[in-house]
């Protein structure tokens, strides 16, 4: 294989088979939380406790949540493949992490890590987390979880643009493609001249736009794609 560039983004989808609810299927987080309540600044600013007890919840089950097959296919690609592998990720639990991958960006941010609103410190997330907790930099008591809200900007975006533009592959794994800038992700590495593929439960509502697409549950595809991938 010529030099490839793999650019994978994954979504909720991936982690569904560890127990990890996704946000827009049915009885998904969306259909039980109001995004504007416990995922934008303005609802952190009305009510932080409230935001607070959402994440301290959503931390408290992916702290028991292990990786499962497609995570451990991913590390076992970017092992095989030193360097060409990139990881970027919408989730915030560290599922990739855990099953062995190396290099993983977390453009929504991580659940394990802690941001002070005073000072933007950042330190490793207690399992239980409060807006009165003092930053370990500057003692502010401005404590928010280190995830990127609506309105905020993702992390990593010039580098992810970058890895876009010298893809060779473009591979997007269990998301629904409606959350900007990730849903945009494919078009820029069409333009860019990259083959794409979606891998996911159902078509999602970027399908017109990747060449390619095999549907299942991720622990199915996403190993069965990475042999095939392997045996060249
Ligand atoms: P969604 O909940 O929007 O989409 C999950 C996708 O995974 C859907 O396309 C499902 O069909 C698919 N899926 C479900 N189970 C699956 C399985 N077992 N195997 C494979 N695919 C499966 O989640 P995301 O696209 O990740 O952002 O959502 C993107 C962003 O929206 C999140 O990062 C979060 C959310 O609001 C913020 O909170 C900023």
């Amino acid at each position: 294989m010529p030099d490839p560039t793999i650019v994978i983004l994954t979504g909720a989808g991936i982690s569904a088979e560890s127990g990890l609810g996704t946000f827009r299927d049915e009885g998904g987080l969306w259909a039980r939380h109001r995004i504007e309540d416990v995922a934008t600044p303005e609802g952190f600013g009305r009510d932080p406790d409230l935001v607070h007890r959402f994440y301290n919840a959503r931390r408290a089950q992916a702290a028991t949540a292990r990786p499962n097959a497609a995570h451990r296919a991913l590390a076992r690609l970017q092992a095989a493949l030193p360097g060409a592998v990139h990881i970027v990720t919408q989730n915030v639990d560290g599922l990739h992490e855990a099953a062995g991958a190396r290099e993983v960006l977390h453009m929504h941010g991580r659940l394990d890590r802690a941001l002070c609103g005073a000072c933007a410190h950042r330190w490793p997330a207690p399992a239980e987390m409060h807006r009165s907790d003092p930053c370990p930099a500057c003692g502010a008591a401005a404590t928010r979880p280190d995830v990127v809200w609506f309105g905020e900007m993702p992390h990593g975006m010039e580098r992810i643009w970058g890895l876009l533009e010298s893809a060779s592959l473009f591979v997007a794994i269990g998301t629904s493609g409606e959350v900007y800038p990730a849903a945009a992700f494919v078009e820029e590495a069409r333009a860019s001249g990259a083959d794409t593929l979606e891998l996911n439960l159902e078509p999602s509502s970027r399908i017109s736009e990747f060449a390619r697409a095999r549907f299942g549950p991720a622990t199915e595809v996403v190993p069965a794609w990475v042999e095939e991938l392997l045996a060249g």
